[in-house]
């Protein structure tokens, strides 16, 4: 079987070379400037856009993303070509709870600005935090990622609140947490951690609508940038809705690779992206929650076995 592996990175060098496939590796993202033919299946990362164009030209049997989020896929496209799509579902569930927690946690107790102080000088002096024990704790979206999230914020003893339209009502109760609409959610949280895909329904899901229902609230997202509207986040930041956001993704992603060299001034006009980097409330991570020995592992035996046996369970169109 040929295998067109996009995205390739050098921790996955060994087991690809390893493996039973015929497999050609392309350290680029898939896109219409970058592409190979005469591939059975085509593998990537959340960072290759598989659209219309690209499959028109491909014409694989089957795409595997490495990823859990298939919003950078054209379900559609490959519907009505016959592509069989898989993703890696489970795999992220500690590493991703883990790294919403590392953000809450940085921001509560002000890490980064707490180790620079410590090479200059030992003080204390404008370090002052705000404890999680007793905080309101608003989860969007409880699945995979959620639950692991709800579990971790009763461990700080917080007093968790949800939504989700297929809420899970046995969940409820064993993890002792409470459904409420969104706009309770919104209303009363003090953290507010998103969990969801993006999908139509969910892109801008906060929007400034719903950041003017917020009051110094503090945002987490480790789920997809487009979730939230950054240009309505940086208004709620500047009017204390919002009190400090802690982000793994942004919009646009793609766009931040063409920037990375730009000088600080350029960047502010350039993009919102900088905008939110560049403040002090804000700390942003490089879609980096996944990227932990543990998960990667999971995400290449699934990778694999997608390839191989195609398991209806990891199916994401039918
Ligand atoms: P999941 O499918 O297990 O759970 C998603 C939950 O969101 C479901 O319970 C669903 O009912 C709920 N939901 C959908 N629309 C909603 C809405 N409008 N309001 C409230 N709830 C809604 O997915 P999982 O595994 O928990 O992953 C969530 C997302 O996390 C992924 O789709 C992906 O985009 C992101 N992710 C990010 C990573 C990173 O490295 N930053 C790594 C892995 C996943």
């Amino acid at each position: 079987m040929k295998v067109g592996w996009y995205d390739f990175q050098e921790w996955e060098r060994e087991e690809v070379e390893q493996c039973e496939f015929d497999v050609e590796t392309y350290s680029e993202s898939l896109s219409k400037h970058n592409f190979g033919k005469d591939h059975d299946v085509i593998t990537v990362f959340a960072s290759s856009k598989v659209d219309r164009e690209v499959l028109d030209e491909v014409r694989p049997d089957v795409v595997c993303t490495r990823s859990t989020g298939f919003d950078h896929i054209d379900l559609e496209a490959c519907e009505e070509l016959g592509i069989e799509v898989y993703n890696v579902p489970h795999y992220g569930s500690n590493a991703v709870a883990e790294q919403a927690f590392a953000l809450l946690l940085a921001l509560s107790r002000k890490i980064p600005s707490a180790v620079k102080r410590t090479q200059q000088e030992f003080s204390h002096e404008g370090l002052e935090g705000f404890e999680l024990d007793g905080k309101k704790f608003g989860v969007i979206g409880t699945g995979d990622i959620g639950r692991k999230a709800i579990k971790m914020a009763k461990g700080f003893e917080m007093d968790v609140i949800a939504c989700d339209p297929y809420g899970d009502d046995e969940l409820e109760e064993e993890l002792r947490f409470m459904y409420v609409s969104m706009s309770d959610l919104l209303r009363q949280s003090d953290i507010i951690s998103l969990h969801v895909p993006l999908t139509s329904s969910t892109r801008h899901l906060l929007d400034a609508p719903e950041f003017d229902q917020m009051e110094n609230t503090v945002i987490i997202n480790t789920a997809r940038g487009e979730i939230i509207n950054s240009e309505a986040l940086l208004e709620a930041l500047e009017k204390g809705k919002v009190k400090a956001a802690g982000l793994d993704v942004l919009e646009a992603e793609d766009k931040m690779e063409k920037i990375k060299q730009a000088h600080e001034d350029t960047c502010q006009e350039y993009d919102i992206n900088c905008k939110l980097i560049n403040r002090d409330d804000v700390f942003v991570t490089p879609h980096n929650a996944f990227n932990t020995i543990e998960a990667k592992q999971r995400i290449l035996e699934t990778t694999f076995r997608n390839i191989r046996e195609r398991p209806e369970e990891n199916r994401v169109n039918m």
